[in-house]
């Protein structure tokens, strides 16, 4: 089962898995960290920011989940862009060392091996961070996605477009396809860190944490991982069922295990 972890806020979850995420900068200063972009993560952005002053970040590597498929790459919302203010930037990051999928559509159907690939070549991702979409997406890995996907391009669903179109001037504008890790790429990865926030989130979080694993709602996928935390605010845990077990898993924790 994954660790349910319940939080007060945004803040109170960004505080820990950044100090999780420094714990393992500072034990392995070539760390391989899973980067995921929307507004879901940037708590624990903004929280590493304080905790990795002073620490040596030159050689961290990091794989962006996904990518729009035909965006330009500086355009503001690309994910290369999005990942470079967020992360790269702010963090001291060397921007050689983090990769987004390439999303342009020159030899797309070879993009994502390459991907693959290079996160391979990299040792594999110790840490990966998640979102979840209010479809249970993982990643731009849809309802239906095999378990066995490896990075490859996806049709974005209308519910995902109609999510996104807030960081574009219209749906129109919101690309219709992305490269995205696959949910077999995404259960490689050591660590797997989901957080969500917001009533709008229940009901996925529930689905994938105690619902039946199926490709019908990707996020179950996580249910198959020997190591994955799930990290929610009170609203976002209100449909979970076994909500007083989980706290008082996470209260009487045992110190040498962390996060
Ligand atoms: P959000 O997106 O963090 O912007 O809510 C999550 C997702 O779609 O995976």
């Amino acid at each position: 089962m994954a660790e349910i972890v319940i939080v007060r806020d945004k803040a109170e979850a960004g505080a820990l898995v950044a100090d999780e995420i420094a714990g393992l900068i500072r034990a392995d200063p070539e760390a391989v960290l899973g980067l995921a972009t929307g507004s879901t993560p940037l708590p624990v952005y903004e929280a590493l920011r304080p905790r990795l002053q002073g620490v040596d970040v030159s050689r961290v590597r990091g794989f962006a989940l996904d990518e729009y498929v035909g965006i330009d790459p500086a355009h503001p919302e690309s994910y290369r862009s999005v990942i470079t203010r967020e992360v790269v930037e702010p963090l001291g990051l060397d921007p050689s060392r983090i990769r987004t999928p390439d999303g342009s559509p020159e030899g797309i159907e070879h993009h994502g091996d390459e991907y693959e690939a290079a996160i391979v070549e990299a040792g594999g991702i110790d840490l990966q961070i998640l979102g979840i979409g209010t479809d249970g997406h993982i990643g731009f890995n849809e309802p239906g996605s095999s378990f066995a996907s490896i990075t490859r391009v996806k049709t974005l669903t209308e519910q995902t477009r109609r999510d996104n179109a807030r960081f574009f001037d219209s749906i129109e504008d919101v690309p219709m396809h992305c490269i995205t890790q696959g949910l077999g790429t995404i259960l490689r990865a050591r660590h797997l860190v989901l957080l969500a926030f917001g009533e709008g989130k229940a009901a996925a979080v529930a689905g994938a944490v105690e619902g039946p694993v199926t490709a019908s709602l990707p996020g179950s996928a996580i249910q198959l991982h020997p190591h994955a935390t799930v990290v929610v605010d009170e609203a976002a845990a209100s449909h979970l069922t076994r909500a007083g077990y989980y706290r008082y898993a996470y209260a009487n924790k045992p110190d040498w295990q962390g996060l």
